[in-house]
Order: C-alpha cells, then sequence, then structure tokens
C-alpha cells in the first residue's frame, strides 16, 4: 500500500498532457482484435485498466504489439478467439468485464472473467439479463463476479436498460455483433457512445442517437488506424485544480469532447467557472479540442436529471469544487455513484467532511454548502483512483498537508499522475 502527502499549493500553471481516453482506448483494443486483420491504435491509454483489457485480448489468443501509446492489434476475425486456457482476470476494470462479456457471448466456448476485491463486490445483472435474453448462459456469484460465459448463437433483441450505463448498452451492442437482425438498446438517458461510433469505424453499420444505438448482425469488421483523443476525465481534476487555486492557468491538449462526454464542460460553465474550447477537430468520429482554465469563483447549481450519466466520473472532483462554491450544490439521481470502484458516494461525504465541508449525503446524491476551508487530514481512497485524485486537488487547497492512503490505485486510469500535479503546482 503506497501513500502519498499532498502539500498545499499557490497555482496550478502549465501545459499538461492527460493520458489517452480509457473508454475508447478499452474499445479500440477489443473491436480490433474480432477485425479482420491488423489495426493500428495510437494515443492509447498506459492505465492498469486498459492493461486489464490487453491481458485478457492475450489470454484469448490475440496477438497485439504495444509500444507506449501504439498498438498493433493483429485481428483474428469475430470467431478467431481461442479458448481461454485460465482465468480471464479484468482486475479492476469495469469496462473490461461487461463490454468483453458481450463479445463472449458470441463465442463457441466457456470462458471465465474474474476480477480484483472491488470488481467481485459490483453488480453484474445490468449485463446478464439481456446476454440470456440473447441466448447465451451465464453462471455468477449471485449475480457477482466471477461470470461463467457460455456463449453461442444469438438473437438479436430490443433492449430498454433500467440504468442509463454506456457499458451495458455497449455489451449488448457488441453481443449484437454476432446475433442475426437488428440489436436496439434504448435508455432513459443517454450514456457515452464511444462504441457505436467506432463500429462504424471498423465498417459495421451501427446507428447512434442521444439515448439509443443500434446494430446489425451478423456483422464484420474491416481493420482500421484509430487515434484516442486525451481523456476528458482525467482532465476534470486539472481543469477543476486551476478553477480553485488563483491566478492558475493549465492548457490541456488534445482533450475529447465527445458530446456524451462533455458534461463537465457544461456543469463548470453553470457554475460559472472560465473553460475555453480551443478550434474542434474530428477524427474517427471523436472530437477533440486544447482545453483551458483558469481562476474563477464559483456559483452553486443543481447537478441531476440526464446530466448525470454524462458527468458520471466528474461527480467526486465536482464535489471538491461544490464545497468552494458560493451556495448550495445539490447532486441528485446519482445512485449509480454507490455501484462504482467504491461506494464514492459515502466516500466522498465521509472525507469532504472530515477535511471540513459542509456536506450531507442522500440516497441519490448530497447538498454541499460552500464556501468551507478544507483542512488537511488523512484519507483513504479505498482503492478507488478517482477518490484519490479528487482528494490530491482537494489537498491544494486545504490549510495543511493531505495524507492519501492506497494512492497506488490512481495508475488504473493515470499513471503519472502527481509527477504530472507536482510539475504544475507552484507553491
Ligand atoms: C464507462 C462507462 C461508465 C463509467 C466508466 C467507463 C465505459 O460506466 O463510469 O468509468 O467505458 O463505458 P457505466 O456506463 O456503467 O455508468
Amino acid at each position: 500500500m503506497s501513500t502519498k502527502t499532498i502539500k498545499p499549493a499557490l497555482s496550478i500553471q502549465g501545459c499538461i498532457q492527460v493520458p489517452g481516453d480509457k473508454s475508447i482506448s478499452h474499445r479500440a483494443l477489443m473491436l480490433s482484435s474480432i477485425a479482420n486483420g491488423d489495426s493500428v491504435i495510437t494515443g492509447l491509454s498506459q492505465s492498469a485498466d486498459v492493461q486489464s483489457t490487453i491481458n485478457c485480448l492475450r489470454a484469448l489468443g490475440i496477438e497485439l504489439e504495444i509500444d507506449g501509446n501504439r498498438a498493433v492489434v493483429h485481428g483474428r476475425g469475430k470467431l478467431g478467439y481461442h479458448k481461454p486456457s485460465e482465468v480471464l482476470n479484468c482486475g479492476n476494470s469495469g469496462t473490461t468485464m461487461r463490454l468483453l462479456a458481450g463479445l463472449l457471448a458470441g463465442q463457441p466456448f466457456d470462458a471465465v472473467l474474474d476480477g480484483d476485491e472491488s470488481l467481485r463486490r459490483r453488480p453484474m445483472r445490468r449485463i446478464i439479463d439481456p446476454l440470456e435474453q440473447m441466448g447465451a448462459t451465464i453462471e455468477s456469484n449471485d449475480y457477482k463476479a466471477p461470470l461463467k460465459i457460455r456463449g453461442g448463437q444469438l438473437r438479436a433483441i430490443d433492449y430498454a436498460t433500467t440504468i442509463a450505463s454506456a457499458q451495458v448498452k455497449s455489451c449488448v451492442i457488441f453481443a449484437g455483433l454476432y446475433a442475426n437482425g437488428n440489436t436496439r438498446v434504448t435508455e432513459r438517458a443517454p450514456s457515452r457512445d464511444h462504441s457505436e461510433r467506432m463500429l462504424i469505424e471498423f465498417g459495421v453499420k451501427a446507428q447512434y442517437s442521444m439515448g439509443g444505438a443500434g446494430v446489425r448482425g451478423p456483422a464484420e469488421l474491416q481493420p482500421c488506424e484509430l487515434d484516442i483523443p486525451g481523456d476528458i476525465s482525467a482532465a476534470a481534476f486539472f481543469l477543476i485544480a486551476a478553477t480553485l487555486l488563483p491566478d492558475s492557468k493549465v492548457e490541456l491538449a488534445n482533450v475529447g469532447v465527445n458530446p456524451s462526454r462533455i458534461g463537465i464542460l457544461d456543469a463548470l460553465a453553470t457554475m460559472g467557472a472560465s473553460v475555453y474550447k480551443d478550434e474542434v477537430q474530428e477524427r474517427n468520429r471523436e472530437p477533440r479540442t486544447n482545453l483551458t482554465s483558469g481562476y474563477k469563483k464559483l456559483k452553486a447549481t443543481t447537478l441531476g436529471g440526464s446530466l448525470i450519466p454524462k458527468i458520471i466520473d466528474e461527480l467526486p472532483i465536482l464535489a471538491v469544487a461544490a464545497t468552494q462554491t458560493e451556495g448550495v450544490t445539490v447532486i441528485k439521481d446519482a445512485e449509480e455513484l454507490r455501484f462504482k470502484e467504491c461506494d464514492r458516494l459515502a466516500t466522498m461525504c465521509k472525507y469532504l467532511k472530515k477535511m471540513g465541508a459542509d456536506i450531507r449525503e442522500n440516497k441519490d446524491g448530497c447538498v454541499i454548502k460552500g464556501p468551507t476551508p478544507l483542512h488537511g487530514c488523512t484519507i483513504d481512497s479505498l482503492g478507488d483512483h478517482r477518490i484519490a485524485m479528487s482528494f490530491a486537488i482537494a489537498g491544494l487547497i486545504a490549510d495543511e498537508k493531505t495524507v492519501i492512503k492506497n494512492s497506488e490505485c490512481i495508475d488504473v486510469s493515470f499513471p503519472g499522475f502527481f509527477e504530472v500535479l507536482e510539475k504544475s503546482v507552484v507553491r
């Protein structure tokens, strides 16, 4: 277990390169692995989560050459996986487990997906139900991992998800590649649509709209070249650090600004932050741009409804921002936070309160009255990367040092985070 100490900072400055988008990286690797030939990926995330996907694909007989953030994936076609001789270890990565389950449902062999303690606690019924409706058989530990997936010939389905989840939507759409006919997913609120956009790059007839996606199976994937933009969920920590620290200015280069991911920019705009977007470029259907953020006094707002799936990964750092915001910030409709790498709602409330914030936990969110000074103290990340990074930023605006226990989990999405942070802060 490693521990990091964060000292208060005066400001944050400079040009910051964030890692390649983690969500897009998982999808790029998985879809390349079932394409008919070699795909080249640049800008790949070098995170532990993405490494879990690489490990699972290798265990399924896929050859990948990885050189830093560039990968060549030797796709073997939709049915080219080998039956794995071992359990597929998804580590801490929910995206690896849920998306790969969709592809495994179409294979003519059994495979077992497992993960670490945190992943074993996360709900899997959300993917088991639709995959079973499509014809797969899945054994689980009371709807949790390990999952034993017995694939086979699948049926196309129309599926209405009860929770807005891109992982569920992508899992069903991936399985739909193996089914005969149109598989469609409708969502109550739109979640990230990277899978649908990327499938079109691989030559698949996929449709997407705000709140729905569809694919016509059986589909063949043609290999392609993919360039992955920087991860807006990683950028969010620096956008907010600059907003909170006087005299700050940070530039974040080449950040993905897919409309289904920019809830953080919308939320910060409503709160009065000064975040500027450069000209937007689009590659592989994924828009990207440079973002600039500087110090600004924030005003309170309500974060809820259909915005939540678009800021689901940014809510912990938004809660930190809310402690410095004039007025009452309400976060609601966000019960999903309880089912992430840890119960992010309970953990944020517990430790922000410990730092001196005026915060009340509700079943589906919290209410934060600001601004309140934060006091450095000891935080346990509970092995959750976004909790650890959120409190690292909180530590910059606190009055004493902040100690973050279990800080190594940051590698799950942002290896090198502390080095980037320490290089950019002014004390
Ligand atoms: C992800 C979707 C989100 C997000 C996760 C990555 C993805 O989960 O929280 O970090 O890559 O599809 P849900 O779709 O389950 O909300």
